[in-house]
C-alpha cells in the first residue's frame, strides 16, 4: 500500500468512529451519527477537521486496547450561510462520546482558535460524561472546557446542541453558553438521574420527565429551542445564526433583501380589545411591526407572560421584549425576568438593538414570588436593562404600571425612545387599586361607598388612565398611533445607529445573582 492509500485508508477508518455497529444503533435511536450532523449543520463541503487522528493516552482499564482515530469528538471549522463557524461534535459511537483528557484538548483546541478568530462556537452535545476509565484527567478536561466558555461569553456566541445524553458536570458548559438547543424524545440534561434520584428523594421519574427537551424548555428554562429531531434541530441552529453577529465587536449581519405587508399596518390597531382587562397576543402586535415572518422566538415555552426573540426591521436584527397580556396579563414574576434579563444581556453584549412591547400590570405578589426572590430577580431585568447601550426602544401599548414600569425599558433607565400608544396607561397602579388606597376615608365615610369608590376609580382613570400625563412631563417622548409604529420604530433606530454610550469604568458590575 503506498502512503496515500494509507492515508486515505486511516480516514476511512476514523470516519466510522466506534464501528458499523454502533452506527447503526444510533440511527435505531432516531439519532445521526456526529459526522452526519455537522454535515447538516455546515454548508456542503466546507467542513476542515481537525485532529482526526488524535487518540488517547490512558493504559487503565484496558483502555489501551480501544483507541479510536480521533477520541470520540470530531472538531474542525467551516461555514453556516458562509460564515465562519468553529464546531465540535461528540461521536456516541466510541466510547459513549465520553470525555477523555484528549477529546477535551480537541474541543479547547477549536474554543481558543474561535475567540482567537472571532467567529461563533457550536458544540453538538451527546456523551456518556467522563470518561470514567481516565477518572480525575478528564474532570480537570471538563474545567478546561467551563473556563473557555467563561472567558468566551459575551465575546462570540457560543451555541449548545444536546442531541443526546448530557448528564452530570457535563451540563454546566452548555449552562455557561449563550443558547441550548434540545430534540425532543433523545436528548436530556441532567445533574444526577433517575437512579440516583430514586435513592435519594425516592422520586421515580423517566430521564424525559426528568430533563427532556420539553422539561427543560417548560419548567426550568434550560431549553432555549426544541426540535423534533436532528434534522429539524440544525436547521434551527442554523437560522438563529443568521441573526447574530460572529463577534461582539460585529454587528449582526444585514440582508438586503427583506419584505413587510404593508396591510398589517391596517389590521395593527384592532388588535388591542376594548376592555382593558381583555387579553390579547402581543406576538400579533409584533408581527404587524416586524418584516415578514422574521420572529424567531426565544423560549417559547417558558415564562410565558414575556415573549422574547429575534427579529429583524428592514433587514437589521434586533431584540424583542414583550409582556405577555395573554398569559397571567403578562405581570412578572421570578422566571419572567430571569428570561426577559438573560435576553437583555444577550443582545447587549452582540450589538443588538433592544425593541420593548410594554403592557404589563405590575409584579406578582404573594409569598411564593417573595419567598423564592422577586426582589432579586425583578432586579436582575431592572439591572439587564440598566447597563445596556444598544439603542432601545419601548412602545407602551396598554397598562405601565408600578415599579413594572420602570423596568421595562423606561427613559430613566437608559431608553433611548419610549412612544405610547393612545391606549397607554401609565401610572402607579390601576385605578380600581388607587382609588381604594387614595380615597379609603372618603369612601368609608360616604353613604353609598361602592358609589364613591366607582366615582373615585373613575377620577383616576380621567387623570392617568392615558398617555398625556406621561407625555407632558417628557416620561415618553411622543404618542403616536399603533399604524405609525414601525416607520417610527424604523426611524428611531436608524436616527440611533451610531449611538456610543460608555459605561463608568469598572472591573465588572455586580447583577443580583
Ligand atoms: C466511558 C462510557 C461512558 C463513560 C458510556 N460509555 N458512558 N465509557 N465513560 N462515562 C460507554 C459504554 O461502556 C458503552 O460502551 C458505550 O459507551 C455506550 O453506552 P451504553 O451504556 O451501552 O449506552 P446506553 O444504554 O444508550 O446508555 C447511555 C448512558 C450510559 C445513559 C449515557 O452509558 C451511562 O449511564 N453512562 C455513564 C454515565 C455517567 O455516569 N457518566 C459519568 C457522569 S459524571 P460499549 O463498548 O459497550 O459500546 C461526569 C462528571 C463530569 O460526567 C464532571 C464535570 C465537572
Amino acid at each position: 500500500m503506498n502512503k496515500n492509500e494509507d492515508l486515505l485508508n486511516r480516514r476511512e477508518a476514523s470516519g466510522l468512529g466506534g464501528g458499523q455497529a454502533r452506527i447503526d444503533k444510533q440511527h435505531q435511536q432516531g439519532k445521526l451519527t456526529a459526522r452526519e450532523r455537522v454535515t447538516l449543520l455546515l454548508d456542503e463541503g466546507s467542513f476542515h477537521e481537525i485532529g482526526q487522528f488524535v487518540e488517547h493516552r490512558a493504559t487503565s482499564f484496558g483502555l489501551e486496547k480501544q483507541k479510536f482515530p480521533g477520541d470520540g469528538v470530531i472538531t474542525g471549522y467551516g461555514t453556516v450561510h458562509g460564515r465562519l463557524v468553529y464546531v465540535f461534535s461528540q461521536d456516541f459511537t466510541v466510547l459513549g462520546g465520553s470525555l477523555s483528557e484528549t477529546h477535551a484538548a480537541k474541543i479547547c483546541r477549536v474554543m481558543d482558535m474561535a475567540m482567537k478568530n472571532g467567529a461563533p462556537l457550536i458544540g453538538l452535545n451527546d456523551s456518556g460524561g467522563a470518561r470514567i476509565q481516565e477518572g480525575v484527567v478528564s474532570l480537570a478536561g471538563y474545567a478546561d472546557i467551563f473556563y473557555r466558555n467563561t472567558l468566551a461569553s459575551g465575546v462570540i456566541p457560543q451555541l449548545s446542541v444536546i442531541m443526546g445524553p448530557c448528564a452530570g458536570g457535563a451540563v454546566y458548559s452548555p449552562a455557561l453558553t449563550d443558547f441550548i438547543f434540545m430534540v425532543e424524545e433523545t436528548s436530556y440534561m441532567f445533574v444526577t438521574g433517575p437512579n440516583v434520584v430514586k435513592t435519594v428523594t425516592h422520586e421515580e421519574v423517566s430521564s424525559e420527565d426528568l430533563g427532556g427537551a420539553k422539561a427543560h424548555a417548560e419548567k426550568s428554562g434550560v431549553n432555549h429551542f426544541t426540535a423534533a429531531n436532528d434534522v429539524e434541530c440544525l436547521k434551527k441552529v442554523r437560522d438563529v445564526l443568521t441573526y447574530m453577529p460572529q463577534n461582539a465587536n460585529e454587528k449582526p449581519p444585514c440582508p438586503t433583501q427583506y419584505s413587510f405587508s404593508a396591510s398589517k399596518l391596517e389590521s395593527i390597531g384592532n388588535i388591542l380589545p376594548d376592555n382593558v382587562n381583555v387579553p390579547y397576543d402581543i406576538r400579533k402586535v409584533v408581527d404587524c411591526v416586524i418584516d415578514d415572518n422574521s420572529f424567531r422566538e426565544v423560549h417559547e415555552d417558558f415564562a410565558k407572560n414575556i415573549v422574547v426573540g429575534f427579529a429583524r426591521l428592514e433587514g437589521q436584527t434586533i431584540g424583542i421584549v414583550a409582556n405577555q397580556p395573554a398569559a397571567l396579563a403578562g405581570v412578572l414574576d421570578i422566571d419572567a425576568s430571569r428570561k426577559g434579563a438573560r435576553f437583555v444581556r444577550f443582545c447587549d453584549a452582540f450589538n443588538i438593538p433592544l425593541l420593548v412591547f410594554e403592557d404589563v400590570p405590575g409584579f406578582l405578589p404573594g409569598t411564593d414570588q417573595e419567598w423564592r426572590g422577586i426582589i432579586t430577580h425583578g432586579a436582575k431585568l431592572l439591572y439587564a436593562f440598566s447597563e445596556a447601550t444598544v439603542p432601545r426602544i419601548t412602545v407602551i401599548t396598554r397598562k405601565a404600571y408600578g415599579g413594572a414600569f420602570d423596568v421595562m425599558n423606561s427613559k430613566s433607565i437608559g431608553a433611548d425612545l419610549n412612544f405610547a400608544w393612545p391606549t397607554a396607561e401609565i401610572a402607579v397602579m390601576g385605578a380600581k387599586g388607587a382609588a381604594e388606597i387614595i380615597f379609603k376615608r372618603e369612601i368609608a365615610e360616604a353613604a353609598d361607598p361602592q358609589a364613591k369608590w366607582l366615582e373615585k376609580e373613575a377620577e383616576y382613570a380621567e387623570m392617568f388612565a392615558n398617555p398625556y400625563r406621561a407625555a407632558e412631563r417628557g416620561i415618553v417622548d411622543d404618542v403616536i398611533l399603533p399604524s405609525e409604529t414601525r416607520e417610527k420604530v424604523i426611524a428611531g433606530f436608524k436616527m440611533l445607529e451610531n449611538k456610543a454610550e460608555v459605561l463608568p469604568k469598572k472591573k465588572h458590575g455586580n447583577i443580583p445573582l
